[in-house]
């Protein structure tokens, strides 16, 4: 072999060699771009806008109060004798896949206490695990905060930004200030009170004359934690910064309908009925102790000591519909104050407190569009023959 012959033979070789280690770090490498030691990765979305179904349905499962620990090792309270051996926090996972299964909700919102804080050493590892059967279902799913979600690892506006970034969430931190068609919310948006205040819309059916409509507004608030008022421990509550975010947001619509002239359009641009969905219930929830309620008032209402004046804000909007809390995990009734239902969700989670012997629960609420009806079915833990269906 001549000697050039051999240099060319080395610099084909050469060549081959750079090309496998160029094709190698492309096909098995590329797709696993590392930032530092973790893999990338795009949270999926749902399909998004929400919206009605063609049958003019949509359907909500609200999962109160799951009070998720670390899972297998995290037992259940208040379970009868005969059960307590065999449950733990999986339990709570099995019954969120089976009514998400056998339900096939449109939407999943969680409305606080999603996990108990002095169970979970990790909150984020907590978090994962709780919301896991909604992440696998694929369907879209919110949530807020409760009271005991920031008694681990992360601050409330920690747990907000991670719950915001998991699979098919729609979940916001509060909303953004940055969005252009938002604007007008500017001032009143940047300095608002707690984590996890956010506004979602339902549109009509697709390929219906109300497909580029928002039909029905979803309105999620931060009701906090506890706080201390004149010496006192209590429970949070709404701020005033977070009802002037909800009364723009509100009024928004409101200008939509006003400025139609034609009768057609304005009532396609009418100002969409509101369900608001937070933790801790409103003072005004006690008076319906003596009022006719459906469903069952087993504790006294454990709300704060302090009245912001969110039932006023609601009439005076006259959007919203229907209120939905949970953190008072044996009541599961609906009542109505100055034309608002408001709902508890009863308990869903075994490692929260509950009642041996009375199911853990969680709230259907189906709305419904051409009938104008809305109705506040219940799941219970056995199916959901004994439910209370109510109708407005
Ligand atoms: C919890 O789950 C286990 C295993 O599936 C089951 O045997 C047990 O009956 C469940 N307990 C309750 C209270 O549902
Ligand atoms: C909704 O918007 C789409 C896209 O802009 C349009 O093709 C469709 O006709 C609109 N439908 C209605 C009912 O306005």
């Amino acid at each position: 072999m001549s000697k050039t012959m051999e240099e060319g033979l080395y610099s084909l070789l050469y060549l081959t060699l750079i090309f496998t280690i160029l094709y190698s770090l492309h096909t098995q490498v590329a797709h696993k771009l590392l930032i530092g030691q973790h893999p990338l990765h795009l949270k999926k979305s749902p399909h998004l806008p929400l919206r009605f179904n063609s049958d003019g349905t949509f359907k909500i499962l609200q999962v109160a109060d799951m009070h998720y620990g670390e899972g297998m090792v995290t037992r259940c309270v208040d379970v009868l004798a005969s059960e307590f051996d065999y449950c733990s926090d999986l339990n709570t996972t099995l019954f969120l896949k089976r009514i998400i299964q056998s339900e096939k909700p449109d939407f999943i919102v969680f409305t606080g206490d999603n996990i108990f804080g002095p169970s979970a050493h990790d909150a984020a590892e907590s978090l994962l695990r709780a919301f896991a059967p909604a992440v696998d279902s694929g369907l879209p799913w919110a949530a807020v905060l409760g009271n005991h979600d920031q008694e681990s690892t992360m601050t409330r506006e920690e747990l907000m930004s991670f719950i915001s970034l998991m699979d098919y969430s729609l979940s916001q931190t509060n909303p953004s200030v940055d969005d252009p068609s938002r604007a007008a919310e500017g001032e009143v948006t940047k300095n608002i009170d707690g984590f996890g205040n956010y506004n979602l819309r339902v549109y009509g059916a697709p390929g219906s004359h109300l497909a580029n409509s928002s039909v029905l507004n979803l309105f999620f608030l931060d009701s906090g934690d506890r706080e201390v008022v004149q010496g006192i421990r209590t429970y949070g509550w709404i701020k005033e910064s977070q009802l002037r975010w909800f009364t723009v947001i509100s009024k928004g619509y409101q200008g939509q309908r006003q400025d139609t002239n034609h009768l057609e359009e304005a009532s396609a641009c009418a100002m969409p009925p509101a369900m608001v969905f937070f933790h801790i219930p409103i003072p005004e929830i006690q008076q319906l102790y003596n009022q006719k309620i459906v469903g069952q008032f087993q504790q006294r209402v454990s709300c704060s000591s302090v009245n912001s004046g969110v039932l006023q804000t609601f009439i005076s909007m006259g959007d919203v519909k229907a209120v939905f809390v949970g953190h008072d995990h044996t009541n599961d009734f609906c009542g109505n104050l100055g034309g608002i239902w408001f709902c508890h969700g009863g308990g869903f989670g075994y490692h929260g407190y509950g009642k041996a012997g009375w199911p853990r629960r969680a709230r259907i609420i189906l709305a419904e569009l051409e009938k104008g009806e809305k109705s506040w079915g219940e799941w219970i833990e056995s199916g959901p023959g004994s439910a209370s269906t109510m109708r407005s």
